[in-house]
């Protein structure tokens, strides 16, 4: 049987090393939000597992809605940008911290950050998973940075290569 794990050649980043890393991020955002309601949105669909872990270690009432925000169509060449779910929660006044699976160019994360700023929110700040600095057009700062990762394709632990991969337990680059 084809297993997802038997294309992807290497793993960049262990199980083990994700949940080490989670748990640290988790801290840090639990000491800098204790007094605010948080409202945490994540960009589907990247981001879930992720997100999952994450916000299971952040002891603090929080709220969590989701943005459904689309750039990369069956396969690895970033496109025009489709936004297929809103927000849910009003924003306004409130402290909102945007998750995304992996800062590339940048564009994704702009485009999310304007739309959230014209709802008039108190703050916005961001946390990503991975980082892949040298591929950076937009000057995006992100205040939560899991992994700097060299520029390779990756997927697993919620990212895909057209639509596949999400399930793996890993972040693994692709076989070519
Ligand atoms: P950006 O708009 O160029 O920053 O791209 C960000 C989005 O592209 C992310 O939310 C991912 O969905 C996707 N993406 C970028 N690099 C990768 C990758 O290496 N593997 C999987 N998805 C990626
Ligand atoms: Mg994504």
């Amino acid at each position: 049987m084809r297993s997802p794990s038997d294309t992807v050649s290497k793993i960049l980043v262990s199980e083990e090393k994700l949940q080490d890393r989670v748990a640290e991020l988790a801290n840090q955002i639990q000491s800098n939000f204790k007094n605010s309601d948080l409202i945490v949105v994540g960009l589907l669909t990247g981001t879930i597992i992720f997100l999952a872990d994450l916000i299971r270690k952040i002891d603090l009432p929080l709220r969590l809605d989701f943005i459904g925000v689309s750039s990369y169509r069956n396969g690895t060449e970033s496109s025009k940008l489709v936004f297929t779910k809103e927000l849910k929660i009003d924003v306004r006044d409130q402290d909102v911290l945007i998750v995304d699976d992996i800062l590339d160019t940048g564009k994704t994360l702009k485009s999310v950050i304007d739309k959230i700023k014209a709802m008039h929110p108190r703050k916005i700040s961001t946390c990503v998973l991975l980082s892949k600095k040298t591929r950076r057009e937009y000057n995006i700062p992100a205040d939560y940075i899991g992994f700097e990762i060299p520029n390779e394709f990756v997927v697993g632990y919620g990212l895909d290569y057209a639509e596949e991969y999400r399930n793996l337990p890993f972040i693994g680059a692709l076989n070519n």
